[in-house]
């Protein structure tokens, strides 16, 4: 089987990761759309159309589900479960929100996001649908793709950053709090350290690898990867071995476009 993926840059590695290791003998194909990130500052219109366009070339390229795995595309195809061409579509909010409430028992939840993520109001949406009476405290982080992206995970200057950005949903007693960025579970040992104990922290990457249902067809396939980047980047392919570890077999590849 082959599973076809997209993100802004890297940040979708993470869900990758997780991909690989509950379905190794599948092939992927990843979208790095490294021409145009951020995606995480953009108007829901851009990203619909972003999102329309990197749907098409994973369907060009004859995958057999596809992936949104960028929170701040998944905003705009929440209830859409199929490409254009009837391929199953999965984005990034539902399962972890679906987790987050299974896992908080006083109802309050908080979601660290981008700015276009968090704009959506799409986890309020959400949640109101599914059950009322939740609370969602939201906060916006648009430094941390930088600063992660800049390897700076375990610096001080980013712990003051974390700080400042969990206080508003510490001291609202959120005592679940979703990692709402590809970027983020990068960041979760320094945002657990700040957290008082027994706050659950929610990584939407191996939320949404679980909710892949496991059929035979998942466990066909040569485990072949091919990542392709709408821009010739060296630093994305440095960080994609840094994530992915040396041992992955890429074949980084740049479509004509
Ligand atoms: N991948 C984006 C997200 O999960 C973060 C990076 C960006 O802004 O492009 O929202």
């Amino acid at each position: 089987v082959r599973i076809g993926l997209f993100d802004s840059g890297i940040g979708g590695l993470t869900v990758l990761v997780e991909l690989i290791k509950k379905f190794p003998k599948a092939d992927f194909v990843y979208l790095g759309d490294t021409a145009r990130l951020p995606y995480g500052n953009k108007a829901p219109e851009t990203l619909r159309r972003y999102t329309d366009e990197n749907i098409q070339f994973l369907e060009s390229q004859a995958v057999d589900l596809v992936i949104i795995a960028c929170h701040s595309a998944s905003t705009i195809a929440l209830e859409t479960t199929q490409t254009p061409s009837g391929l199953p579509l999965f984005n990034m909010i539902a399962p972890s929100a679906n987790q987050a409430l299974m896992c908080t028992k006083n109802k309050r939840i908080g979601v660290m996001a981008t700015k276009a993520t968090t704009r959506s109001q799409i986890y309020p949406k959400y949640f109101n649908t599914l059950e009322k009476g939740v609370q969602v405290i939201s906060q916006e982080c648009p430094l941390l793709v930088p600063l992660v992206e800049e390897e700076l995970t375990q610096d001080e200057l980013t712990t003051l950053i974390l700080k400042r950005y969990l206080k508003p949903l510490l001291s609202e007693k959120a005592d679940v709090i979703i990692l709402g960025c590809t970027h983020y579970p990068i960041l979760k040992t320094p945002i657990a350290a700040i957290c008082p104990e027994g706050t659950q922290l929610i990584d939407p990457a191996e939320a949404l690898a679980n909710t892949i249902p496991i059929v035979e067809s998942l466990a066909t396939g040569s485990g072949r990867l091919e990542i392709y980047l709408t821009d010739h980047s060296p630093h994305f392919i440095e960080q994609a071995h840094h994530l992915l570890g040396d041992s992955s077999q890429a074949t980084f590849l740049f479509p004509e476009t």
